[in-house]
């Protein structure tokens, strides 16, 4: 096992310390093919659009996936891609400009089709989820025993001394130290770390099945952003959940995932098992993705960024999205009906021109 697995949460590991050379690493995390692991979530060709007044804004436009039980799947896209827009639509938490279609089935039920009254209790106690920002997910004017606290008591019936016995197991569980002195601090006396830490207690509050971690490190310097992605993957292999890590960094998911599914303009791109995608990807954008990782083993080889920007999601191409930025373009991936192709048993792209596609395009 790789640095991530072997440190608890009071252990935090030193800086760089057995960082490893990416590849090499994930290639021995791939995960074993197990023919019995069944899917906890399936999502089936969801869309996920928004009324502006620019017209209507295809945030998410038919996006599929499974989360398999006890796997850490990544999703991976630069800014605006439709990352949390997907988590959101899981757990039917978009605002009401929102229109939401196709399927999220959990526990043989589409979620889509739910009444509200039961997807509040499907939020939390079964799915929950660590919100981008940190700080305006926190009440900063209540003390972050109580909110963790709240929580807890928000699903089910505890007494007053049950509630603070588990509200401080929790901060301990996720690495907050003294939890007794820091019950009764308020949001801002905690580091963006600890803040994290608080979140993390308070979405493993009802013990999800599933744990939806969106951008949970982003905010944080690299050293804190270890330990947070330790943490998150001890507590999923002790808690027995499936987890979705949704990153802009393709660095943190190669550490992290299992799988991982690539977005671009509010569709999945590629997905792959991670060291798959890593070793042979085979769609010019995760190319794109991949040249723009800083490479200590190879100079500067890989820091080049993908040029050009992501088209309008509220007038997207009718080909292919990435058409307008892609080394490997040819006139017929403009009108190119784009669908998912699969290439290999699990490794799925939409690009037409997935032959041609070497580590060295974009
Ligand atoms: N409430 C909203 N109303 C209108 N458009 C929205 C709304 N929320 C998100 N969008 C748009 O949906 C698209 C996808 O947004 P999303 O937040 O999912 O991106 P992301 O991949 O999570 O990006 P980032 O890495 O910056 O967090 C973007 O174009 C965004 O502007
Ligand atoms: S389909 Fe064509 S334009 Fe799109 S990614 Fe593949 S080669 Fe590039
Ligand atoms: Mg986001």
């Amino acid at each position: 096992m790789g640095w991530l697995t072997c440190y608890g949460a009071g252990e935090p590991p030193e800086v760089g310390a057995g960082q490893p050379d990416l590849t090499i690493e994930v290639a021995e995390q791939l995960a074993e093919d197990d023919p019995d692991r069944q899917p906890v979530l399936a999502v089936e060709d969801l869309h996920a659009y928004f009324a502006t007044d620019e017209g209507v804004l295809r945030a998410v436009d038919g996006v599929s996936f499974a989360l398999y039980s006890g796997e850490t799947l990544g999703i991976v896209g630069e800014s605006g891609s439709g990352k949390s827009v997907t988590c959101r639509a899981v757990i039917r938490l978009l605002p009401r400009t929102a229109h939401s279609s196709g399927s999220i089935e959990y526990g043989g039920r589409n979620l889509l089709r739910l009444p509200s009254s039961e997807i509040q209790s499907v939020r939390g106690d079964h799915i929950a989820m660590i919100f981008q920002d940190p700080m305006s997910s926190l009440n900063p004017v209540m003390r972050v025993g109580d909110q963790i606290a709240e929580a807890l008591s928000a699903h089910r019936r505890l007494s007053a001394g049950e509630r603070k016995m588990q509200t401080l197991e929790l901060m301990r569980l996720v690495g907050i130290p003294a939890p007794k002195q820091r019950f009764r601090d308020y949001p801002h006396q905690f580091s963006g770390g600890m803040r994290q830490r608080v979140l993390i207690a308070i979405a493993l509050a009802c013990r999800p099945r599933i744990l939806l971690a969106d951008e949970p490190t982003t905010a944080l310097d690299v050293t804190i952003q270890d330990q947070i992605l330790t943490l998150l993957l001890k507590l999923r292999e002790e808690l027995g959940m499936s987890m979705i890590l949704v990153s802009h960094d393709l660095a943190v998911i190669a550490e992290t995932c299992d799988r991982v599914a690539v977005m671009y303009a509010g569709q999945i791109v590629e997905s792959a098992p991670t060291a798959r995608l890593l070793a042979r990807p085979r769609h010019p954008y995760t190319v794109g993705l991949l040249r723009s990782l800083p490479r200590l083993d190879s100079g500067d080889r890989y820091l080049t960024p993908i040029a050009g920007a992501p088209p309008s999601l509220v007038d997207p191409p009718t080909g292919c999205r990435f058409y307008d930025r892609c080394p490997l373009r040819e006139d017929a991936c403009r009108v190119w009906k784009t669908q998912l192709l699969e290439v290999e048993e699990g490794h799925t792209t939409r690009c037409r021109r997935h032959a041609q596609v070497e580590l060295t395009d974009a």
